[in-house]
């Protein structure tokens, strides 16, 4: 029912955004459907049972059919360790992203012009959360505790996203970082869905649903302030001029230069290049920011008929490098907020610790008597209390 409203080209139709591209085939939304197909499938499938015993050559060409039939590795499998260590880096990273990208948002929570953009805005900064534990959880499946993510990402010893080491100036930004960062963020991520590592894939492919939410609502605020006042309308291109070419560095290093791809993407767990996915996003952007009315700030941006795709120039990689590496505009705002929430946490941490293990003496206990069924809410009160 809600298709042919979206079809019918009112305002509230913002053509080939993700999440709103009802009609246009093979749409980022679709290709999210059919990693979920595909992994399903893949759940049914039979390559045999893995070798038993220690024999690691016949282990190591069992995972090799098993990435080449494009099924999934699952924990129990036997990986790799490059394979397992390469997974946990990049989950990890992901997973930090997620949480320290709470904070430019959650910057404009208590500012955001009305009512109903604070309740939008709020449940979008809690999904980054939750998509931070998702992503948790799929890490500690390969062997490693979120306890010690957290550590190595407070110690500097494992990084997140650049993007969210710039800071949100005007409301604006918030629409600027949903139709960009998150617009960036999907290209990336609709990939991984049918990335090699099931509860990878699986994780992502949940991520990616909500991540439509978030491009479709950044797309709308700038949309209504492309459409406003002379004032609104700078400040949406202000807020798009400053954004634009931290969002194409978020793709990672070229290709002439990435650590990992190469290996990545032979294991599967990557499915397409750093540039190659550059380049998608950057055609995906064009028609976008036509409809808002709004110009991406690029002199070179031409469309090349030879290559059927935008020419455009690079984001400046050496900035990049600068961001990752601490020197970034917010770089340590974001790591001191993050330090002092976690220590000032702690207290959660630990009457959840003691909840946990009270349920499970009780249940001990419960088993000991006979008795059986579930916790009582009072007692529920009482553990957490
Ligand atoms: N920011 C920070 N570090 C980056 C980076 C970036 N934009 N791009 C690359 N790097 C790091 C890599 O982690 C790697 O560091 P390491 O060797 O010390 O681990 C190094 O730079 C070299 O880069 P590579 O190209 O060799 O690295 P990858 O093959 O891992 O590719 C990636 C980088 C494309 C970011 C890839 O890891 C990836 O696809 N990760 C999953 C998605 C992700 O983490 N996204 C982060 C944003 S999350 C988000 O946007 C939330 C949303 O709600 C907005």
């Amino acid at each position: 029912m809600l298709q042919p409203i979206a079809g019918s080209g009112g305002i509230c139709n913002t053509r080939v955004v993700y999440g709103n591209d009802f009609g246009v085939p093979d749409s980022l939304l679709d290709q999210v459907d059919e990693a979920e197909r595909a992994l399903a499938e893949a759940a049914r499938s039979d390559l045999g049972a893995e070798p038993d015993g220690t024999d690691e050559v016949a282990k190591q060409a069992y995972f090799d059919a098993v990435i080449a039939a494009d099924q999934k590795i699952e924990p129990r499998d036997w990986m790799p360790e490059g394979y397992r260590k390469t997974l946990i880096r990049q989950i990890a990273q992901h997973a930090h992203s997620e949480i320290i990208g709470m904070q430019p948002e959650g910057n404009w929570i208590t500012r955001a012009p009305s009512l109903k953009r604070k309740a939008i805005l709020l449940a979008k900064v809690q999904d980054e959360a939750g998509h931070g534990l998702y992503l948790y959880a799929a890490a500690e499946t390969l062997g490693v505790s979120r306890e010690e993510l957290v550590d190595l990402l407070l110690q500097g010893r494992q990084k997140y996203s650049s993007i969210f080491n710039y800071p949100t100036l005007t409301w604006a930004d918030i629409g600027a970082i949903g139709w960009l960062v998150d617009g960036a963020a999907i290209v990336n991520q609709v990939p991984l869905c049918r990335s090699s590592y099931g509860p990878y894939a699986r994780a992502m492919i949940r991520i990616c649903k909500e991540e439509s939410f978030h491009q479709r609502q950044g797309y709308e605020i700038l949309y209504t302030l492309s459409h406003g006042t002379p004032a609104q309308r700078e400040m949406a291109q202000d807020a798009v001029n400053r954004w634009w070419y931290p969002s194409l560095a978020m793709f990672g290093p070229p290709d002439s230069e990435s650590t990992h791809s190469e290996q990545s993407m032979a294991w599967r767990i990557k499915r397409f290049s750093n540039d190659e996915l550059r380049q998608r996003f950057v055609d995906m952007c064009v028609g976008q920011a036509e409809v808002l009315g709004l110009t991406l700030p690029d002199p070179n941006l031409r469309w090349n008929e030879e290559r059927q795709a935008y020419d455009f120039t690079p984001p400046d990689f050496g900035e990049l490098m600068r961001v990752i590496s601490g020197d970034g505009p917010c770089n340590r705002q974001r790591m001191a907020h993050r330090r002092r929430a976690h220590s000032e946490g702690a207290w959660v941490r630990e009457a959840a610790a003691a909840y946990a293990a009270k349920r499970a003496r009780r249940a001990t206990e419960g088993r000991a008597t006979g008795e059986s069924g579930p916790d009582r809410a009072s007692d529920a009160l009482a553990g957490a209390a």
